[in-house]
C-alpha cells in the first residue's frame, strides 16, 4: 500500500471512531431508566409497560395454567404508584392499560393457588381498589383474531407493490388527519416489549424543512418539492442500556414501513432519506426541528402528492434464491 492509500486509510479508521465515539457517549447518557433526566416521562412510561407486558405475556403462554410473574407485578405496583406521584395523567392509556393487566394476572393467582404470595396478592387488591372503574378497551389478554380474507392478501399486496419512493412532489399540502391516520396504524407495529418509542415530527412550513433538509445529502435535486417533512425518531430512554442500542432504529425501521404503507393507502407518496450525518448535522437537526436530544433520529421521510406522471427508478429487486435460505 503506497504512502496516499495509507493515510487515506488511517484517515477513514480515525473518521469510524469518532462515530463509535458519539454513539457510545449518547447510549451512556441517555439509554437508562435512573437518569436525572429532567422529564421522565419517556422512561418511566417505558419501564411500566416493560414490567407489565411481561405479565401480559406469561398470560398468553402455552401449557397448564401456573403462577409466574411475582417480580414484574411488584415493579408494576411501584411503577405505578411512582407514576401518581410524579403527577403524570391516569387518563393515559399506558397507565390504565396497567390495571387491566393485573386485573387479570389476579386472576392467574386466583386459579393456580401459588404459596407465599398473600402479601403481594393483598398489595394488588389493595391497588386495584384504588382504581375501581375498568377499561373495557384495554381488556388483556385478547383472544386473537387473525382472519383475513384471500381479497384483503391480495389488496396488501398492490399496496406493496404501489408504494415506491416518489422525487418529484406537487405543491398541494397533505391534510393533517392523512399523517395522524398514518401515524395511528404505524402505532400498531410490534416494538421491543411494547414500549413504543417511536415519534413523528412533522413539518410543514417550507423554510423550516429546507433548513432541516440542507443537513441531509440525499434529497438534492427533489426536496424543495416536499410540501411535507416527517422526522421519525425513537426516544432512546424508553430503553435500559447500551445492550439495547440497536433497539431504537429496530422498532424505528418496522414503525416507518407501516407509516409509509399507511400514507400511501391514502394516496400520500413518499422518499425515505437516510440520516447517515456527521454528529455535528445530527445535533443541528435536533435543534433546528426541536427535537430532544435523547431522541434518535432514524430518518426523514419526504411526502406528499406525486407529481401527475413523474416516474420512478425501477430499482430491481434481488431473485428469490438470494434472499430465501432453507435450512
Ligand atoms: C433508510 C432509507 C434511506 C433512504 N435514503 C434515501 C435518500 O437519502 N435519498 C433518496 O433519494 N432515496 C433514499 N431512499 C430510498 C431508496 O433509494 C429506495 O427505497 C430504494 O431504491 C427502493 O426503491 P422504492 O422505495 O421505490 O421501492 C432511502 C430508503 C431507505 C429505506
Amino acid at each position: 500500500m503506497g504512502a496516499y492509500e495509507a493515510s487515506r486509510e488511517n484517515y477513514h479508521r480515525l473518521r469510524k471512531l469518532k462515530f463509535y465515539f458519539r454513539d457510545a457517549i449518547i447510549s451512556l447518557r441517555d439509554m437508562r431508566w435512573t437518569g436525572q433526566a429532567e422529564d421522565r416521562y419517556w422512561a418511566a412510561s417505558a419501564e411500566l409497560l416493560f414490567q407489565y407486558h411481561k405479565l401480559e405475556k406469561g398470560l398468553c403462554m402455552p401449557g397448564p395454567k401456573r403462577f409466574f410473574g411475582y417480580d414484574p407485578a411488584t415493579s408494576t405496583l411501584e411503577l405505578l404508584d411512582a407514576w401518581r406521584q410524579r403527577g403524570y395523567s391516569t387518563d393515559n392509556p399506558i397507565y390504565q392499560g396497567a390495571f387491566e393487566a393485573l386485573h387479570a394476572y389476579r386472576e392467574r393467582i386466583e386459579q393456580t393457588y401459588p404459596d407465599n404470595v398473600e402479601l403481594l396478592t393483598s398489595k394488588i387488591d389493595t391497588e386495584l381498589a384504588k382504581n375501581q372503574i375498568r377499561f373495557p378497551q384495554l381488556k388483556t389478554p385478547v383472544p386473537f383474531g387473525a382472519e383475513i380474507s384471500e381479497q384483503a392478501i391480495g389488496e396488501f399486496e398492490c399496496l406493496v407493490q404501489a408504494r415506491r419512493s416518489v422525487r418529484s412532489y406537487q405543491l398541494r399540502p397533505v391534510p393533517n388527519e392523512i399523517v395522524i391516520r398514518a401515524i395511528q396504524s404505524a402505532q400498531l407495529s410490534p416494538s421491543a416489549c411494547n414500549r413504543q418509542p417511536c415519534r413523528v415530527h412533522v413539518y410543514a412550513e417550507r423554510k423550516r424543512i429546507d433548513e432541516l433538509l440542507s443537513l441531509q445529502n440525499g434529497n438534492r435535486g427533489f426536496g424543495h418539492t416536499a410540501p411535507l417533512l416527517l422526522v421519525l425518531t425513537a426516544e432512546a430512554s424508553c430503553f435500559f442500556d447500551a445492550s439495547e442500542r440497536y433497539e431504537p432504529y429496530i422498532d424505528g425501521g418496522l414503525f416507518g414501513m407501516s407509516l409509509l404503507l399507511s400514507l400511501q393507502a391514502q394516496g400520500i407518496s413518499s422518499c425515505c432519506l437516510n440520516w447517515c450525518v456527521e454528529p455535528m448535522q445530527d445535533i443541528k437537526a435536533h435543534e433546528c426541528g426541536d427535537i430532544p436530544s435523547s431522541e434518535r433520529i432514524i430518518m426523514y421521510i419526504a411526502a406528499g402528492y406525486a407529481e401527475l406522471e413523474t416516474t420512478v427508478p425501477r430499482s430491481p429487486r434481488r431473485g428469490i434464491q438470494d434472499v430465501f435460505v432453507v435450512h
